[in-house]
């Protein structure tokens, strides 16, 4: 069932910022196909197909592009949203731990890459949305595997649409800053807890938890991936709301020291 409408493959999309992105992107006049681990039972929202995908599987990343490629004859726009957060010091987060958190949030987005690639530059273009954060590139304590995923997700796009540029595929990242989904309830609990970081940590969930009451709806960051999507002159980089819009200028034209000093200050650290 080949569509003449462009095609666009969100992973994550049974929640959140991907969900909300399949929707904005039906509204936008794509054919869209939305992901998730496991989507039977699942409604999807209306105009969106669904697709079984887990980001962590070499398989289950080929089957999946194979699937869009067989059933609508090309991918136009690939959104790798799907992701996983994570809590606790590192010296509370196992080996074993942190290679779960990067198999999904940075070779999750390789594996997909990868498997659309050839399909992109085969078609003569297509657009690849990597969904990073503030958090690729700034630092949060009591966070780190989750913002080592992002700062690699950031250098990996940004080399990466240098080497396919001139086969009309760009590669482009998306920064949210605080969105309101269910991202800290499923964000992956240190395994191996330390009593030494026990108040710390409890700081940290109280600074999360308020950052999040305040955080953008998943609506402004969908709007932000689909003018990334359809953008005539994209650009390498969306900040998605004014918070990240913020942070990242911030990051740029702050100086180190007084950057440093209010992430302290945030995460109400001694200073
Ligand atoms: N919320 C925020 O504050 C925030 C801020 C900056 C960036 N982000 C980024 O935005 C993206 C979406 O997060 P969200 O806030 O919408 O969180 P969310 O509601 O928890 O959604 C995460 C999505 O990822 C999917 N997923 C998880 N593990 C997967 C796997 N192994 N394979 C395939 N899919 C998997 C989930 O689907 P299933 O469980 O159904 O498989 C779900 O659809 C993530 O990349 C996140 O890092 C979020």
């Amino acid at each position: 069932m080949a569509t003449t409408r462009p095609v666009v493959l969100v992973t994550g999309a049974s929640s959140g910022i991907g969900k909300e992105a399949a929707r904005a992107f039906v509204t936008a006049g794509f054919e869209v196909i939305g992901t998730g681990r496991k989507t039977s039972g699942l409604t999807p929202p209306a105009g969106v197909t669904y697709l079984d995908l887990d980001v962590a599987s070499d398989d289950s990343a080929t089957a999946a592009v194979g699937e869009v490629i067989d059933r609508f004859g090309r991918i136009d726009v690939l959104v790798n949203n799907a992701g996983v957060g994570s809590a606790g010091a590192v010296e509370e987060n196992s080996v074993a731990q942190a290679q779960n958190v990067l198999n999904i949030n940075v070779l999750g987005v390789i594996r997909m890459t990868k498997a659309v690639l050839p399909h992109m530059r085969a078609q003569g273009g297509g657009r690849i949305i990597n969904i990073s954060s503030v958090l690729g590139v700034a630092p949060q304590p009591f966070m780190a595997l989750y913002v080592a995923a992002k700062h690699a997700i950031e250098g990996y796009s940004e080399s990466l649409d240098h080497e396919v540029r001139e086969y009309g595929v760009r590669v482009l990242l998306v920064q949210p800053a605080y969105t309101k989904t269910s991202f800290d309830t499923n964000a992956a609990q240190p395994d191996t807890p330390l009593p030494l970081y026990a108040e710390r940590r409890r700081v940290f969930d109280e600074v999360i938890a308020d950052a999040m009451k305040g955080g953008d709806a998943p609506a402004v960051v969908a709007k932000v991936i689909v003018t990334a999507a359809t953008d005539k002159k994209p650009k390498l980089r969306y900040a998605a709301g004014p918070l990240a819009s913020r942070v990242t200028t911030a990051r740029r034209l702050v100086p180190a020291g007084v950057f440093d000093k209010q992430i302290r200050k945030n995460n109400r650290l001694p200073t």
